[in-house]
């Protein structure tokens, strides 16, 4: 017991057995769970929005969110091997520092994955509505957008989000499979685009290259600078984070959640500075940030409608694997915080059929297809990163805390550098934050003072390590 709560002993991470979910997955299931949470709307939509704020620098907004997300990987390596259970970074709080803490980190959570899910939803209803209407077919207004958009509810986007949670209640693996199939077609996709765009660079398009400065500020009403986009581009990488949430059902957690989350974090770093690249050289940033779909914006304005029309075709198909490992994330996290006590138990029942909490998949699906439906892409992007970034920070401090308190506890993975690394992420992630716009942290700490009235009322004393402590 801290003044944070109590804390979970690492030994006692093994659940019981009613509780527990079936290990059923290898390590290229994971890497292609990374990857079809990373590469989506961060890439596909955020990239010209991070030029609007960046300009050219984008690419540097890219290398600056890429390197605090690396740092954030290595860390998240070393506690997923250490501690395998399902929770991620929320776990491993409750074992490091303590239950409070852990509480506000899994509400964090929540809003990340949950959000993710939304954001990706409305991005892909946006490039849903452009093909359908470059194929001439043109749907009610009304029901293609958010009521801030002119519209009453985005329907793509609210029928992708239940469309999805369908898919996870038949089952993880069935999903995880389809998943691999969905990230080929979109990794295939993205290396298209490049081999397309890449002729047509121009030095010239990149320059002036930083326009707006290094910093985040609002000029002009907008938000603008190099750390304003990669505030937003942060959107982008992460997702290698629901690979560890899925340790508990890894069928060799040791060696699978090392390749899985490293590998995914490595092969879409590589890919997203080509793309950024190859987009900002083949035309003016102006043009880019404009368009809700930049990649096939490009595509189109370099004379190629028909490979514009296949590269858009295959992020409709593709996406939903990002919103898939989303909120498969995300129904983990409170599957392993009911488990716990802190939500009601009775919503962490296991079906024996799927190996799946069922309830709060449903759950999530009609909670994600609600703000996906009603709300505003850059605006869910921003706030569902907020939450990532706390949690990116309590797994740097987590690894850290861990290596001084019990440097002899022997590690699967071990981090290189820990204390430089650990620092790197929780400084990364906090400047990161500070760049957000200040809306977004006003609504972020809502959130958080929310959770906290629910923890305090609720929660603290149903906790299962509290009453048992107080029953030894
Ligand atoms: N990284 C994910 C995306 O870009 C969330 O869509």
């Amino acid at each position: 017991m801290t003044i944070l709560g109590p804390i979970k002993p690492i030994e006692s991470q093994a659940a019981d057995a009613a509780h527990r979910l079936r290990p059923t997955l290898s390590w290229y299931h994971l890497i292609a769970l990374g990857v079809g949470a990373i590469v989506g709307t961060g890439i596909y939509t955020l990239t010209g929005v991070g030029a609007e704020r960046a300009g050219p620098a984008v690419i540097l907004a890219f290398a600056i969110a890429g390197a605090v997300c690396a740092c954030a990987a290595l860390a998240y390596a070393e506690m997923a091997t250490l501690i395998p259970t399902s929770g991620s970074a929320y776990t491993y709080t409750y074992s490091v520092i303590g239950e409070t803490v852990a509480w506000v980190v899994g509400w964090s959570l929540i809003l990340e994955y949950s959000l993710a899910c939304s954001a990706v939803a409305v991005g892909w209803s946006g490039y849903l509505v452009g093909w359908l209407q470059s194929a001439g077919v043109w749907l009610p207004e009304a029901l293609l957008s958010s009521p801030h958009a002119g519209g009453l509810v985005n329907m793509p986007a609210v029928l992708v989000s239940l469309t999805v949670a369908g898919l996870l209640m038949a089952g993880t693996r069935e999903s995880a499979t389809l998943n691999i199939v969905l990230v080929i077609i979109k990794l295939t996709a993205l290396a298209a685009f490049v081999v397309m765009a890449l002729p047509a660079f121009d030095i010239a398009n990149l320059k002036p290259f930083m326009p707006y400065g290094f910093i985040s500020h609002v000029e002009g009403g907008e938000t603008r600078g190099v750390m304003a986009a990669a505030a937003i581009i942060f959107f982008a990488f992460y997702g290698f984070d629901a690979v560890a949430t899925s340790a508990e059902e890894t069928r060799n957690p040791g060696r699978d959640l090392k390749i899985g989350i490293i590998g995914s974090m490595a092969v879409c770093t590589l890919i997203y500075m080509a793309v950024a690249l190859a987009a900002i050289g083949a035309m003016p940033y102006t043009a880019l940030g404009k368009s809700p779909e930049p990649l096939a914006l490009v595509l189109r304005t370099l004379g190629h409608p028909g490979a514009s029309y296949i590269v858009a075709g295959a992020a409709l198909v593709a996406l939903p694997s990002v919103i898939l490992v989303m909120m498969y994330g995300q129904s983990r996290v409170f599957f392993v915080m009911a488990r716990d006590g802190l939500l009601p138990h009775g919503l962490a029942k296991v079906s024996p059929r799927t190996g799946s909490p069922l309830l709060i998949t449903g759950l999530t699906g009609v909670f994600v297809a609600g703000v996906a439906g009603f709300f505003r892409l850059d605006e869910i992007a921003e706030l569902a990163n907020a939450g990532t970034l706390i949690a990116f920070i309590a797994v740097g401090a987590c690894l850290m805390i861990l290596r001084k308190r019990a440097p002899d506890l022997e590690r699967v993975f071990r981090c290189p550098a820990p204390y430089l690394v650990g620092t790197g992420a929780i400084v990364g992630c906090v400047y990161l934050l500070a760049s957000l716009p200040t809306h977004t942290l006003t609504r972020f700490l809502i959130w958080n003072l929310i959770g906290l009235a629910v923890y305090f009322v609720y929660s603290r004393s149903r906790s299962l390590m509290k009453k048992g402590r107080e029953a030894a």
